[in-house]
């Protein structure tokens, strides 16, 4: 029996995480760095889950798995994964891992293992991990490209564009806080957001233009203005309540190091990622990591250089 084999990459929002769970934008890349699953022929079809996993994560993992194994008619096949990917920095690992076990299901099961396809059955694991997620994380990890994605209201999935970039858009990613259940930070900001609904709506909003501007500031290779619109975008996170010191401290850092644009990525909350948008990612990364603070470059769009890593 042939073995099989599934990718799914980690993801990176460029703008509009939080808002994008509203029904606004968001801008979001694809990393190098992700997750990969491997499939072999077997009697029944299972995750091997990894022995370091607390029993809650467990459940859940399981849970997850049973929801796309369902979704692809339970074809016989163990999957097993393994990840480069730092977990619970709001880099999409449970996309990627979603959307790496999606493939290795699909090819199992002899059915096509398209873009929507692979979107489609992550998704269901997806909704398991984190409740009500808007999607952006497993579309982002399926299509492997720069989106300007949005949630539909009532729609199953949401509604990505491909955004074209004529220069390479390098970031510098950072693990700047601790570890942070996604599902917390996005729960405590839907109660502030129910509370005081009009002041909470239009920094969404502005965070949507925010993100749409930054698509065009990509596609016109306008990368100075992309800065300035993270930049902004950090500032009304920070607003919502969604950064910390920590956080806010590397965004500074960044900026001093030359980054066009600094921001946190994902959730946020305490703990999570930090991005800069730099022409050159060599010079940050290399005093970064003599500070032995935890890093890595990745470009998300654009033409790419020879030898390049992503
Ligand atoms: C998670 O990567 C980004 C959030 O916007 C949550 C979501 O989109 O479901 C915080």
């Amino acid at each position: 029996s042939s073995s099989l084999s599934g990718f799914g990459a980690g993801k990176v929002i460029l703008l509009g995480e939080h808002s994008v769970v509203y029904g606004y934008p968001a801008l979001a890349g694809p990393l190098s760095r992700g997750v990969r699953a491997r499939g072999e022929a077997s009697n029944k079809c299972q995750l091997v889950i990894p022995e370091a996993l607390t029993a809650e994560q467990r459940k859940v993992l399981k849970a997850a798995f049973g929801r796309a194994m369902a979704a692809c008619g339970e074809p016989g096949v163990k999957v097993s994964f393994d990840t480069d990917l730092p977990l619970s920095m709001g880099l999409g690992s449970s996309g990627a891992l979603s959307v790496a076990c999606a493939r290795v299901l699909l090819q199992a099961a002899g059915r096509k293992a398209s873009a929507t396809e692979v979107a489609a059955v992550a998704w269901e694991m997806e909704q398991e991990f984190h409740g009500t997620p808007s999607g952006v994380d497993h579309t982002t990890s399926a299509m492997e490209q720069l989106i300007l994605y949005r949630r539909k209201p009532g729609a199953e999935q949401g509604r990505a564009k491909v955004v074209e970039s004529p220069k390479p858009v390098k970031l510098v990613v950072v693990m700047a806080g601790a570890r942070s259940p996604t599902k917390l930070t996005v729960g405590a900001l839907r109660e502030r957001q129910k509370r005081w609904s009009e002041r909470y709506q239009r920094i969404f909003r502005e965070i949507g233009l925010l993100a749409s501007e930054g698509a065009e500031a990509v596609e016109e290779g306008d990368l100075e203005a992309l800065g300035d619109v993270m930049n902004v975008n950090h500032g009304l996170l920070a607003a919502l309540g969604l950064s910390s010191p920590g956080l806010d401290d590397m965004v500074h850092r960044l900026r001093n190091m030359g980054a066009l644009g600094a921001k946190l990525t994902g959730a946020g909350g305490d703990g999570g990622a930090v991005i800069g948008l730099f022409h050159d990612t060599g010079p940050a990364v290399h005093e970064l990591t003599r500070l032995g603070i935890r890093c890595f470059d990745s470009q998300l769009a654009g033409p790419r250089s020879e030898g390049t890593r992503g």
